[in-house]
């Protein structure tokens, strides 16, 4: 994969990896604390996975906003970031602009991810990722009320899975196996497909993560008794 494009390349009409690589070669600061520009981008492996895996026409949303935003407008997603600073969302326009990308398929929702999304009209979407605040119980928020939305065989990126909230969120995916099926664990993301509309199950005993850690709880207690 080439990634020695001059800045002012027009990526247009190359594919996603190009665009993507470009991000990665020449890390533009898309984030913001306060006045300044920052750089949070996600890992390498990820943003690869998403130009690799994601098509023209899917219909795909983010919590956060960032290299990921311009990456699924060059794969031709109909895009929704969800995230609370305009300064990125510009941030991210002018680097579509500047990449010669249309953006007449990129929506960004200015709100933060807890109140927006419980708002949203529960449109079927094929790609997720959950990126936005990290801090609990955000991850949890942004996968309850996406994962309804997500159709049979899309797919749901946890990004962080470093970080606690990102690791639980993984490890209880990961023990919902009859429902999600891990297709991609990459250096600091987890990436599930969906098998089945019962994904949301408000009783504790049908969730095999949440029934198996109380177990192993109540045996510990026995032992040391
Ligand atoms: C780690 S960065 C996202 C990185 C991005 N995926 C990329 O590859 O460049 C986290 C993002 O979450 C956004 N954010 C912070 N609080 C949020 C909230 N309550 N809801 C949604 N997004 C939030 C930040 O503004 C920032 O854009």
């Amino acid at each position: 994969m080439s990634v020695d494009h001059p800045v002012t390349m027009n990526l247009a009409e190359r594919p996603a990896p190009e665009v993507a690589a470009h991000l990665l070669a020449t890390r533009p600061s898309l984030h913001r604390a306060g006045e300044k520009a920052i750089n949070l981008r996600i890992q390498a492996d990820a943003l690869q996975w998403i130009a690799a895996n994601v098509t023209s026409g899917m219909r795909t949303l983010e919590t956060g906003c960032g290299y990921t935003s311009v990456t699924l407008v060059a794969c031709g997603a109909h895009h929704t970031a969800v995230s609370p600073i305009a300064g990125e969302h510009q941030a991210v326009l002018d680097k579509c602009n500047e990449l010669g990308l249309l953006t007449d398929q990129l929506k960004f929702v200015c709100e933060g991810s807890e109140t927006a999304l419980p708002r949203q009209d529960p449109t079927p979407l094929d790609f997720v990722l959950v990126d936005g605040s990290h801090a609990f119980p955000w991850p949890f928020l942004d996968w309850f009320y996406t994962a309804p939305r997500l159709a049979i065989g899309g797919h749901v990126m946890v990004d962080d899975t470093h970080l606690r909230t990102g690791a639980t969120l993984r490890s209880f995916l990961v023990g919902e196996s009859a429902h999600w099926e891990l297709v991609a664990e990459l250096k600091r993301t987890a990436v599930f497909r969906k098998l089945d509309e019962d994904v949301v199950n408000p009783s504790w005993t049908g969730q095999p993560w949440g029934a198996r850690v109380i177990k192993r709880r109540w045996l510990r207690r026995l032992w040391w008794r």
